[in-house]
């Protein structure tokens, strides 16, 4: 039997998505219609020993509940939310929680980072952790990005094949170690567990004592070198999910894979262009233009010829005759007059270099100004007629009746 933990952080984590996370917390931000983290949740529950899934952070409990109970019904596997009573690390959640991971037996239990999105191959990766016939074993996803990049994340080297044995590990380093990186999916042997004992009793009796474990540096590079971590190498899709612009990024992905699995549930005609996801109760003007990459939330209303593109409008929105709507996320309630403009700069890979993945840039460049990214505006914002909003972030409840290009509003 297995089970899994998410590690969903908390109010001080994935400050890069505000304004986003302060309307929805950032691991239920809807990418394709369902929460982030309900894709891992999907993928869990396809696993026939699945036991439990545990979701660990620091969210109050009332912000996440409503959630645990749908998604328990919805894909028949417990949900489970266990709150931290402070950030404990990647790890310090874990080994707080051990007796109820514990429970049932479970031999081993995945761990996934919230923050990525991915098509989880999940058995192919436990049967590989399987093999090693251990309990006291980790398996790490790793996929290779672009050398440049490799620092960004934590670095895996492992020169031997056959065995897949990591020899060395390295969390973001300054220089380069290695292009086979971290993916935040690993599979743990419960027998783990007591190691993070041991490694809880270190720190707490080091100088400054702390019960904040860390996964990546506490744990992973420990293990490193000693038959005890294992990489399993993954070439399909990965990605990060740090900025607004990666989830945008990320929908385009879950987008697809809803057209080979569940195609019907798309929206289809003739000013429908890719892959389109509007809610059954939201309401579109077959006059207007959606897509491709477009996902509409509950309740929300477009009128007579708009058009949208690369874009994630949340619930009980209200965009007015001729807006246009490109590479930008709208929060929820938020009204967008007519022939107003709202548009982003993409997030892409260059599809010419066959290990890019997104990167996060950082939000302002060397001379205080705003990188180019997508728009986003803050939920309950209201845009007038008219008004052009270029490569901006506006934060809740504003009301905007000047054109804006590159600045927060703050
Ligand atoms: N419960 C809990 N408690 N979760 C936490 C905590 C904590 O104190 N701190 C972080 N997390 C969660 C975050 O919400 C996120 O889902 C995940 O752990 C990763 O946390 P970050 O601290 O943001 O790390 P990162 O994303 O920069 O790097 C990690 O992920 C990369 C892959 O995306 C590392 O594991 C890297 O090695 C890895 O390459």
């Amino acid at each position: 039997m297995v089970k899994a933990v998410i590690l969903v952080g908390g109010p001080g984590k994935g400050t890069r998505f505000r304004p986003l996370s302060l309307e929805v917390p950032k691991p239920l931000f809807p990418l394709a219609g369902r929460a982030m983290i309900e894709h891992h949740i999907k993928a869990c529950s396809e696993l026939n020993d699945m036991q439990e899934v545990i979701l660990i952070g620091s969210e109050p409990t009332s912000d996440i509940s409503n959630f645990t109970r749908k998604v328990s019904n919805k894909y028949g596997v417990p949900v489970t939310y266990l709150q931290e009573y402070k950030p404990l690390g990647t790890a310090g959640g874990i080994f707080h929680f051990r007796d109820h991971i514990r429970k049932g037996n479970p031999n081993s239990f995945f761990v996934l980072n919230a923050d990525v999105c991915c098509d989880f191959p999940l058995q192919n990766m436990l049967n590989s952790h399987l093999r090693h016939g251990r309990d006291d074993v980790i398996t790490v996803m790793g996929t290779e990005v672009e050398k440049a990049h490799s620092a960004l994340y934590g670095c895996i080297v492992s020169n031997d094949a056959n065995s897949n044995e990591v020899e060395h590990y390295v969390e973001k380093p300054e220089t380069f170690v290695s292009n086979t990186i971290n993916c935040g999916v690993y599979v743990l042997g419960i027998g783990v567990l007591d190691h993070m004992k041991e490694v809880f009793q270190e720190l707490q009796s080091a100088t400054l004592s702390t019960d904040c474990i860390q996964l990546e540096r506490n744990i992973l590079s420990t293990f490193a070198g000693t038959r005890k971590l294992f990489v399993y190498r993954h070439n399909g899709f990965w990605s990060q999910i740090k900025t607004p612009g990666t989830a945008v990024f990320a929908s385009q992905y879950y987008l697809s894979r809803r057209r080979n699995e569940d195609a019907e549930s798309l929206a289809k005609g003739p000013n429908i262009i890719g892959d389109v996801l509007i809610h059954p109760s939201a309401n579109v003007s077959s006059s207007a233009v959606l897509g491709p990459n477009v996902t509409i939330g509950a309740n929300t209303v477009v009128k007579d010829g708009v058009r949208i593109k690369h874009s994630i409008l949340l619930e009980g929105c209200q965009v007015d005759q001729h807006a246009c709507i490109l590479y930008t996320v709208v929060g929820g309630g938020t009204r967008v007059g007519s022939w107003a403009r709202l548009e982003g700069t993409p997030t892409a890979v260059n599809p010419n270099k066959p290990l890019a993945h997104i990167t996060n840039p950082p939000t302002f460049n060397e001379e205080g100004k705003l990188n180019p990214n997508i728009t986003v505006l803050g939920h309950n914002t209201n845009i007038s007629k008219g008004t052009l909003i270029l490569n901006s972030i506006i934060l809740p409840y504003k009301d905007i009746d000047h054109s804006h290009k590159n600045v927060i509003l703050l």
